[in-house]
């Protein structure tokens, strides 16, 4: 049998004692993080959620007492009542906010027994991720996982209050619904009710959202769950937190103001401090064409130089052809990294291979010439504009990529953020905004042999490019803007389409007939028929932004009980199989083997 509490009431948590309570009687109640005997005194190290106050069992003061205190272990959960003492010279412990005192305890209870731990409660835990995840209601009792936590919360509700304060109103839209494409797959839930149905998780409240700016509800939040079935990566989860928000009578201007007044709140209540405001802009064209990606790290240089004009008739048919094939040559200076072994460079060749690129070519940039397997095939003329254009000094190396530019733009665009990396040219305490704007509306997919929708279908395009939606979807750039902090698109939003004919003519340039959209989107097409105001949004990546405010590796590490890579719990062990009853309730039939 363990301990009740009794009489005892916890007086608060482990942190907040300090000189001022000296001679104080408190109670505390909390986890063993570690006993140590010493022969005589037990000192135990007492931990909450707040912090650690060493607690002090000593014979003479209470034989009793002190006798019980040597059946504890770690992680064992207990109470004392006890004295605060000032500590004893020698034994003051800076590193500890209540490092100046300790608790002299009278009464010990121990309220429950633990298990020997899987590992040790500490930031540097020694195991893995899965092991960690198994145990996560131990992995969150760490002090990193724990603040992380505390975090979160005082970070959402800094949004909310300032959202609050700005006459947003907080409504619920529903889980149980159709689909709302984001451009990922749908997680389905099969209705009992109507065998052989099914609801879609939103991939965000979109739809509904712009329902309730219809209804009249002209400034609209949410912080609100979303479903994506997709291939995960560091920072994708299959369900995630958005900071969603919708405003009706607003053009660009007026969502990004609001925007950037709730990120500097989020930093100054929960963050690293104030920001400054506004936030840099960059056009999707200039973002694509510097870095390689809509979603620059702006902390560092290495930027992406387009050579194409003075490679393209080169003696080096690899550069000729990619740009006779209307593709590009594009290249980066690897300032002072000319002493890459050649296991370096065919591992960044290797890394680009992952973003379909084809090769890696390379210049070594020596005191009196090039070293390089392609140097031999340009003329002095190109070596000497190529030296100029890309600032090429002895010491340098220059990457080059050579293909179509969405495949050269994105290798090169991964391999200058893994490059800033291992040169240490990324200082993580540092932050960037960029607001990318002017995205292309819609983007050719060949697989698909159409246009899909960049962002995601009901995007206003940019006024003067309607004319030519039909004829030159391509050029129509749309009114979305994405914020892009530190390398992580953190938030995206738009002005939306509110006339009907116009969100028709979109659907139809995407390849939907009529029969299509009017069972997808009727619902929404009647919407805008009865009176829908101009409006517009923006929706943030909660948990992406708060794994950058607490300089998290990825968002597993901000998320209380995550999904690993391959979207499972490892806690819970979801996803499961069903029963067949339940099954046989839904009407469903599992498929396999042969059977598929
Ligand atoms: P979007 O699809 O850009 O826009 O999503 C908004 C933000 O959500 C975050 N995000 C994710 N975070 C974690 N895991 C994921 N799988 C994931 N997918 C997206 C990103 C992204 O910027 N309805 C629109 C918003 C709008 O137009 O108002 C939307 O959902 O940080
Ligand atoms: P190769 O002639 O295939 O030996 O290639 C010569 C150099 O060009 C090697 O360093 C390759 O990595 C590089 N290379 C091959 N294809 C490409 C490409 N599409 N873009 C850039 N470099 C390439």
């Amino acid at each position: 049998m363990t301990d009740q509490l009794g009489d005892m009431r916890r007086t608060g948590h482990c942190n907040e004692l300090s000189k001022k309570d000296l001679g104080a009687r408190v109670v505390l109640m909390g986890w063993v993080q570690r006993r140590r005997d010493h022969g005589g005194v037990i000192f135990v190290d007492l931990r909450d959620r707040e912090g650690i106050t060493q607690v002090v069992f000593n014979p003479v003061h209470n034989p009793e007492v002190h006798e019980k205190a040597h059946s504890i272990r770690n992680e064992y959960v207990i109470a004392v009542s006890g004295r605060v003492e000032e500590r004893p010279e020698g034994m003051l412990n800076p590193n500890l906010a209540t490092g100046g005192i300790e608790v002299l305890v009278d009464e010990l209870k121990i309220l429950n027994r633990a298990a020997t731990p899987p590992f040790m409660i500490e930031d540097e835990a020694d195991a893995s991720e899965n092991v960690r995840l198994k145990n996560r209601h131990i992995d969150l009792r760490r002090p990193k996982l724990q603040n992380h936590i505390i975090r979160r919360h005082k970070a959402a509700e800094a949004a909310r209050t300032f959202l609050n304060r700005h006459g947003f109103l907080d409504i619920e839209t529903p889980f149980l619904t159709r689909s709302t494409p984001e451009g990922a797959r749908d997680y389905l839930v099969p209705s009992r009710m109507s065998p052989g149905s099914f609801y879609a998780l939103p991939q965000s409240p979109q739809l509904f959202k712009q329902l309730l700016m219809v209804s009249g509800f002209d400034r609209y939040y949410q912080v609100v769950r979303c479903f994506r079935d997709e291939d995960l990566r560091a920072d994708r989860q299959p369900e995630f937190t958005q900071i969603d928000i919708e405003m009706s009578f607003v053009g660009e201007e007026d969502v990004m103001a609001v925007a950037e007044e709730l990120v500097a709140e989020i930093f100054e209540k929960a963050g690293p401090g104030p920001v400054q405001t506004p936030f840099a802009r960059m056009t999707y064209a200039e973002a694509i064409d510097r870095y390689g990606l809509d979603r620059p790290d702006t902390r560092f240089g290495l930027e992406l130089q387009d050579i194409s004009d003075i490679v393209g008739n080169s003696g080096f048919k690899l550069f000729a052809d990619a740009v006779g094939k209307g593709g590009v040559v594009k290249a980066i200076n690897a300032k002072g990294c000319a002493g890459f072994t050649r296991k370096e460079i065919d591992d960044f060749t290797d890394f680009v291979a992952v973003y379909r690129a084809r090769g890696l070519a390379w210049i070594r940039v020596r005191e009196d010439d090039w070293q390089s397997p392609i140097t031999k095939f340009f003329t002095e003329d190109e070596k000497r504009a190529m030296a100029e254009r890309l600032n090429m000094q002895p010491g340098d190396l220059v990457f080059f990529g050579a293909d179509n530019a969405r495949v050269v733009n994105e290798s090169l665009g991964y391999l200058r953020v893994h490059l800033g990396r291992k040169l240490g040219l990324i200082d993580d305490s540092f932050y960037r905004f960029v607001w990318i704007t002017d995205f292309p509306l819609m983007e050719y997919d060949d697989a698909e042999k159409r246009y899909q929708a960049l962002h995601h279908p009901f995007t206003a395009p940019a006024e003067k490019d309607i004319d030519v939606l039909e004829s030159d979807p391509a050029a129509v750039s749309s009114r979305a803007y994405d914020l892009v902090l530190n390398g992580s698109e953190i938030g995206g939003g738009s002005i939306r389409i509110h006339d009907k004919d116009l969100q028709v003519r979109i659907l139809e340039t995407l390849g939907m007939g009529p029969a299509e959209y009017q069972d997808k989107f009727g619902f929404l097409l009647s919407a805008l028929e009865s009176g829908a105001p101009p409006h517009g949004g923006i929706a943030f990546g909660f948990d992406r932004l708060m794994a950058i405010l607490c300089c998290a590796q990825s968002i597993r590490e901000v998320i209380a009980f995550p999904k690993t890579q391959k979207g499972s719990c490892l806690l819970t062990e979801a996803p499961s199989g069903a029963a067949k009853e339940q099954l046989l309730e839904l009407g469903l039939r599992i498929m396999r083997g042969e059977e598929k």
